[in-house]
Parts: C-alpha cells; structure tokens; sequence
C-alpha cells in the first residue's frame, strides 16, 4: 500500500523506521505541531520569480492556496521549481520548456507529497507543470495567474501584448515618434498578472480549464482580482479531496478531454502555440495527437471568442462576459461530456449543474448559433514544403492571401534576417513570400517567436505578407503566418532547400503549401547542403540538441515522453 505524509517517498537510508524518525525529526523544525504534521501533505509549486513578472501576484494568491489547503484538513507546504519569464530568457523561454517540466517531474516524484497545486500563468509555465505532473502522475490541479488588465495611452485601450506589436508596426512606419512609444510603454502592461489577450498564457489558462485540469472558470478570472484569491483558496480546497480521492492526470487526460481542449482551443481562436503545448502534454501520457485530428475538428468548430489578436476585446472582459464555461455551454453538442475533471465529476456533470442562459447583453463571445467564423480557425497545411505539417491561423490570417502563389524572399536565419529585413536594397515586392530558415527546435534553437517576420520597411503601407518558416508565434500576434513547417530546415527538410526566386504556393482551401520546384533540382539541392553534424557542447545545450523532436511531436525531449505511447 502506498504510504501518506511524511512516510511517503522516504530517504534511503537502507532502513526505514530510521528514515521516517529522521525526516519527522527535521519536519518538527519546521514549527507545525504533530497534528499539522500528520495531515495529507499539499504541495503548492509556486513559480514565483522576480524575473516574472507575470508571476508578481503569487505570493498573495499562494497565500490564499494554503488557507483552502488548511481548511480541508491538509498541510500545505510551498515550493519552488524553475519559472520561465516569457521576455526574460534567451534565446527563449521555449527552449526551457522541457527543461521545468522535467524539475517539476523531479519534484513531484522526489518529495512526501499526496497532492499538488500548479500555480503557473506565463506563457511555457502552465504547459511545463502540466508535463511534469503527467509524468509524475500524482493528484494535481493547475492554477493560472490570471490575465492583466488593460492600461490605456491618450484615451485608447491598450494590452500586452498585441497592442505592443501594433505599436512597435506603427513605430516602424514612422506614423508614431520616439517620444510617444516611449510613454505608451509604461501602459502596455499595467497590473501583474499574465497578457491580457488570447494569447498563449490566456489560451493554456483556458484549455488546462477545458482537459479538466482546473476549477471551472479559473482561466479568466483576473490576476488583481478578488474573485482570483478565492479560486486559489478553492484549487487548495479541492486538492486535499483529490490527495483522499488519488484521482491523478492520467484519469482525467485521456483522448477525449484532449478533443476537448482542441474544440476549445479552436472555439476561442487561441494561440497556435497551444497545439505544440498539448501534443507534448498528451505524449507525457501516451496519446498521440496530430495536426490531421486539429484540421478535422476545425471543420465543424466554430469560432466564438471576439479577443484580441483576432478581435476587438481583452481578457477582463471575457471573464465579464462569463469566461470559459459560457464556451463550453455553447459548443457542449461538440464535446465529449464524460471526460472526468479534477472535481471527481464529469464535464457534462458540470455544466448540468449550472442554471444556464446566454449572457445576451454582451458581445465577446457569441452564440453558437451566430459565430465569428463558422469553422476553421487554426488549419493543418501539408505539402512538399511541410511534410509532416505545417499550422496557419486561418482566423487571424488575410482572406485575399488564403489561396496564392508568390516569389520566395529567404532568410536563412534569425541573424541573416535582422540584417537585411530593412535593407533599402532588398530585392522584394508586397506579393512575395518571406520565407526564414533555420528558427526552429534544432535550429532556432528553441524555436523563437520569430514566425511573425516583420513586413520589409520598405514596403511602406503594406500591413500583411505570406511568411514561412518553422519557428513559432506570439499567440498575441497575427497576419498570413505559416509556422511549425516540420521538418524544419536544420534538420534536412524542404524548407531548407528553398532559395529566393522560387515559387510557393499557399492553399488554405487545399490545406496546401508546396514548392513549385522540380523533385530533380531538389535532389541536386540537398546533395549540395552540408552535412548535419552531431551535437556538440555541453550541459543543458547538449542535452536539449541531442534529443529535441519536431513541432509535430510537440518538441518534447524523446526520452521523455511515455514508454506507453504507440503512434
Ligand atoms: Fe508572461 Fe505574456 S509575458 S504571459
């Protein structure tokens, strides 16, 4: 029989009694009496960091955790795992990614714990705990930080970190000087808590809610918000249920509840960063998602969500409007209703228990009946160019670009592209494509948000373009951006074989992207490229070279993913 507490997971010592009386020893230093210390132990995984400033409100909201925790009958203890500031990291945090999850793994399974609450929010972070609790498989339930509110700039509403971007265009189109960017900056991002649009932190938040992972509506509520303190002081509660219960990820994570997550995931037009995100979260357990099961549930998804990127609102007013479980009432004939959730109910369970009307009088999220978009917000594009996939968000994409055929402009890599993107000598027109090589999991590394190149200043006026690569994007971005292009350039596929002048053909109606050059030529191009060579270095940089896997696996590190998985 597993053991409980402190008895749970002990030092070896090659004699138990002793190791039990040794960490009791040392847990009475800690100041809680024999009763608190015989209580089931909750662990509370804080990624508190000053390097995160999303993260700048947990000491308050973990605070509030250990109050549910203690009014269940638990004792929580705090601790703390890698944080991954999304701005903070170089080269980027999603080379960290795998990196936390295997702290957390670690964690989780290395300490006397019977259940634990995730407390993430920035972009990797709720993703990174999610893999790591998978793997460890423990009772676990996410928290998210909460979005941002907005700050506002000369009586215009503004949030990060979409409106950063669209300041930045305007800055590079000269319509706005120095001194007025300078003093937007201080309003982009004004309150703790993680972007306040459907970015990818707002869109983990809002599909770790739809996998049953979370309380609902804990995705929406606001970081500065009271509502927020309560939710963890519940999340705390309910982890002492789940310890008794040992209801763990693995029986809540199944096919179906990640079905769910992609039909919400493409109902609120989130970031496509959430789709490399859950392909990895599912391998930690077996599951094999693809970008062929994404397409097919778009196709009779609506898009409901009217937020930034895409739309005209933020993130405190989806939560006004109801948040996530307004979505799930709406496309519920679209869900599979007996995936299990964190509260020891089903998914239809729980929206049953709600009295439900559509809230009418607000206009962020529609009724299915009347969607934004019908279908297709996220597309799954294969072709000579992609052969193991490639992803548009058709919804935040141009419609007149959707079904084109334009002249390749190529960058090679990150460097080559901040050197001559703005070149007054670049050979490039509005139809063409940008195409960048060489930004993704092996050679970004860590596949940068780099996908969204920046429209060539010379091309004045000009607000959108084709552009291709295998990096990734700002889920707080948008335009005609074709990512996750695997396999990528550094590792032999096609798009490293393109050359500028050639011809690419885009095909949303098709779900294709193709090369238009002769299979013979191709052939003389790869027997031209360079060998790839083993990697070289040393400590995480190796690690991390050596066993990162496509986009399309979910850039995981292949050890682990689970032994259990058949493709
Ligand atoms: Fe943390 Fe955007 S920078 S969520």
């Amino acid at each position: 029989m597993t053991e409980h507490g402190f008895a749970n997971r002990l030092t070896e010592y090659g004699d138990r009694e002793f190791a039990l009386f040794l960490r009791r020893s040392f847990a009475q230093s800690m100041g809680f009496s024999a009763e608190a210390l015989g209580k089931p132990i909750i662990g509370i995984v804080n990624t508190y960091s000053e390097l995160n400033n999303c993260h700048r409100g947990f000491r308050e909201l973990a605070e509030a955790v250990k109050r549910g925790v203690w009014q269940a009958g638990g004792l929580p203890l705090e601790f703390p795992v890698i944080s991954l500031g999304e701005v903070f990291l170089s080269p980027s945090a999603m080379m960290m990614r795998n990196l936390m999850s295997m702290d957390v793994e670690v964690m989780l399974t290395a300490q006397p714990l019977d259940a634990v609450v995730l407390m993430g929010g920035c972009d990797k972070t709720l993703p990174a705990l999610l893999m790591g609790a998978c793997s460890a498989d423990i009772p676990a339930i996410a928290l998210a930080a909460g979005p941002m509110l907005t700050g506002s700039y000369h009586g215009e509403r503004l949030g990060a970190c979409t409106d950063c971007r669209r300041y930045w265009a305007r800055y590079r189109r000269g319509e706005i000087d120095r001194e007025q960017i300078d003093e937007a900056e201080s309003q982009l991002a004004p309150t703790a808590g993680t972007c306040g649009v459907m970015g990818t932190a707002s869109t983990m938040a809002c599909v770790l809610e739809a996998l049953g992972m979370m309380l609902p509506g804990g995705a929406a509520v606001p970081a500065v918000h009271a509502e927020r303190l309560r939710h963890g002081e519940a999340s705390g509660k309910l982890a002492v249920a789940m310890a008794a219960a040992r209801r763990r990820p693995s029986q809540i994570l199944t096919q179906a509840s990640f079905e769910n997550a992609l039909r919400v995931l493409l109902a609120i037009g989130g970031s496509t960063n959430a789709i490399i995100h859950l392909t990895a979260i599912a391998g930690r357990l077996g599951i094999h998602l693809d970008l062929k099961t994404l397409d097919a549930l778009s196709e009779s998804t609506p898009v409901l969500v009217d937020l930034k990127p895409t739309g005209d609102y933020y993130m405190e007013d989806f939560y006004r409007a109801g948040g996530l479980p307004v979505v799930l009432q709406e496309i519920k004939p679209l869900l599979h209703l007996d995936a299990l959730t964190v509260t020891g109910h089903t998914l239809g369970e729980q929206l049953a228990a709600t009295d439900y009307t559509f809230p009418a009088w607000q206009q962020v999220i529609h009724p299915a009946a009347q969607p934004l978009l019908s279908n297709g917000a996220l597309v799954a594009l294969y072709g000579n160019l992609a052969e193991q996939g490639a992803v548009l968000k058709r919804s935040a994409a141009t419609p007149a670009l959707f079904n084109t055929t334009g002249r390749a402009v190529v960058f090679s890599s990150l460097g080559d592209l901040s050197q001559r993107i703005d070149d007054p000598d670049l050979d490039v027109q509005p139809n063409d494509f940008l195409v960048l090589q060489n930004a993704g999991p092996v050679g970004g590394p860590g596949m940068p948000e780099a996908g969204y190149i920046p429209i060539p200043r010379k091309l004045t006026g000009v607000k959108d373009m084709v552009r291709i690569s295998d990096a990734r994007m700002s889920g707080t971005a948008f335009g005609t951006v074709v990512l996750h292009v695997s396999p990528e350039a550094a590792v032999g596929g096609t798009l490293g074989l393109v050359r500028s002048g050639d011809r690419i053909e885009l095909s949303v109606d098709q779900r294709r992207l193709s090369l238009l050059v002769d299979a013979r030529e191709l052939e003389r191009r790869r027997a031209e490229q360079p060998p790839i060579s083993p990697p070289t270095g040393r400590g995480y940089d190796w690690l991390y070279r050596s066993h990162i896997q496509q986009a399309h696996l979910g850039a995981d590190f292949d050890f682990l993913r689970s032994e259990r998985e058949n493709p």
